[in-house]
């Protein structure tokens, strides 16, 4: 049985804390640092997980995930650096830190694995790429398969990929509550009353997700399903296709990926 210890337990890291005990991990074999005590006590009452600090957990734990907020690496780094060994994993939700920073600053042959998970895990329905640093075998990736199963469902993609994968599941989310804010809107224009509108649209939302999920049906098949000759939905679609709203959606996403890759040059030279 492996011991986990979640480095920043803010939102994505308590998110995975909780899912992992609702997967039926031990409280006992879990660990978290945060640097707020207050923080750190009401996280342990509400779960019954031990505190510790960064050096005690990397000491105690055989993976180590980090998460906190990118800028907040280097004294993480500083701490671990001294502690861990080839024997632990390290596992990074850090959003654009290459595992190259992790295997330049932590003793030679420690396993990396780099992730990008989304917001989702909130309710244990993440979409984690997951990407092997220098050092990570099949082993350590079905380790970390393994956790974050526990919040969602996970990919395996070459860490060239990170920066797309950032671009369209990292911020995929935001891309639906923009949809959805605007159908709400849109509701609103046709008279209906918000608190209505909001119910039609997250509902609508939900169900059609969950047709995408569970039929395995491609899009297209499930569109046209509901696109009946000269019906209502033909006239939203030409509304959509004359507004560009695919080549908007493609735009926007290449735009993420090119940012994503800027923000990754940042720290090339760390
Ligand atoms: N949220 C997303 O959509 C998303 C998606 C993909 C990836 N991620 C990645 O997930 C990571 C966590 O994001 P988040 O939204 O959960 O951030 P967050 O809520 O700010 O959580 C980070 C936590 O780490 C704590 N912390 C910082 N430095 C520490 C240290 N040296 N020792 C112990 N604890 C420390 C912070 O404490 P303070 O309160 O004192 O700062 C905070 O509680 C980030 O790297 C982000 O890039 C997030």
């Amino acid at each position: 049985m492996t011991t986990v210890a979640v480095l920043g337990a803010g939102k994505i890291g308590e998110a995975l804390l909780s899912g992992l005990l609702h997967a039926g991990r031990s409280a006992g074999d879990l660990l978290f640092t945060e640097r707020h005590p207050e923080r750190a006590a009401e996280l342990s009452e509400r779960y019954g997980i031990r505190a510790a600090d960064v050096p005690t957990a990397a000491k105690t734990a055989d993976v180590l995930v980090v998460a906190v907020k990118p800028q907040d690496i280097d004294p993480v780094l500083d701490d671990l650096a001294g502690v861990v060994t080839a024997e632990t994993l390290v596992v990074s939700l850090c959003a654009g830190l290459p595992t190259a920073l992790f295997e330049r600053r932590l003793p030679d042959g420690v396993p990396v694995v780099r992730v990008m998970p989304n917001t989702p895990m909130l309710v244990g329905e993440a979409m984690s790429a997951i990407s092997p640093g220098r050092h990570a075998g099949p082993e350590h990736l079905a380790v970390v398969e393994e956790l974050l199963s526990a919040v969602g469902k996970v990919v395996r993609v070459p860490e060239s990929q990170q920066d797309a994968v950032t671009a369209l599941s990292g911020s995929g989310p935001a891309y639906f509550f923009y949809l959805v804010e605007a159908m709400i809107d849109a509701g609103i224009l046709l008279g209906l009353p918000r608190a209505v509108a909001e119910k039609l649209i997250v509902q609508s939302a939900v169900g059609a997700a969950a047709m995408l999920a569970e039929t395995g049906e491609h899009p297209v098949t499930l569109r046209e399903a509901v696109t009946s000759p000269a019906g209502t939905t033909i006239m939203a679609i030409r509304e959509l296709e004359k507004h560009g709203v695919r080549a908007a959606l493609l735009a926007a996403i290449e735009a993420a990926r090119d940012r994503s890759r800027d923000l990754g040059r940042a720290h090339e030279d760390d």
